[in-house]
């Protein structure tokens, strides 16, 4: 056993990644993807799942004054070391429940809770583009939100229905290994980062 100041130096460098899934379905591919994710993150590093379906719709008038769900979740993404989104494509862009949490992070612009996060994307779909398209709109939300990018790995799930089983594991290995190296770059750039930016 440490002494109390090695268990908080121990504790600072612990990466926390907040992760979102986009998509409010109980069976979500992109929900499952996120959970593989959980599991895959190597020592020193973990991923704590953020909900986004209690939020409400955004709206900038209680944005100076917002209801608890979002303070809280605002809260959870602030206190985070880095954000893995796991994105849904809904009409070749993201959800609209992702957007949502999105803004409600984002404002007032001065507060944003996205501001330098280092974030990798993932996404998870039944077409053979695995989310491409969402991911890089999300990737041109990122220039605005001031985010940190990782750029690699890329990794869209293409034809989901058949990477996951019915309880909604992950069975796929090659997607599996994908989501390991994802985790990994993520942490380790989120380690550069803070390195970089260390006063
Ligand atoms: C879709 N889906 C879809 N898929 C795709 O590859 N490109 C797309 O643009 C769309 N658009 C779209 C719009 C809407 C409103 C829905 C509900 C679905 C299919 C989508 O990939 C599929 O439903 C996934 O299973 C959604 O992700 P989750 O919910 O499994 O995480």
């Amino acid at each position: 056993m440490g002494s109390p100041d090695a268990i908080i130096d121990l504790m600072d460098d612990i990466i926390r990644i907040a992760g979102i899934a986009g998509s409010l379905r109980k069976r979500s591919y992109n929900r499952a993807a996120l959970l593989a994710a959980k599991n895959l993150a190597p020592a020193g590093a973990v991923i704590e799942v953020v909900e986004i379906g209690t939020l409400p719709l955004f709206n900038d008038d209680l944005a100076s004054a917002p209801p608890p769900a979002v303070t809280e979740f605002r809260r959870a993404i602030g206190g985070a070391d880095a954000i893995l989104f796991s994105t849904p494509e809904y009409n070749y862009s993201i959800s609209g429940v992702l957007k949502n949490a999105i803004d409600w992070g984002s404002r007032p612009p001065a507060e944003s809770v996205w501001a330098r996060k280092p974030a990798a994307i993932m996404g998870a779909s039944g077409g053979l583009l695995g989310t491409a398209r969402a991911q890089y709109h999300l990737r041109q939300m990122f220039v605005f939100l001031d985010m940190y990018p990782l750029n690699r790995p890329e990794v869209m799930i293409a034809s989901a229905g058949k990477k996951f089983d019915a309880q909604g594991s992950l069975t796929d290995d090659d997607t599996r290994r994908r989501i390991g190296e994802l985790v990994q770059a993520l942490v380790t750039w989120t380690k550069q980062l803070r390195r970089a930016f260390a006063p």
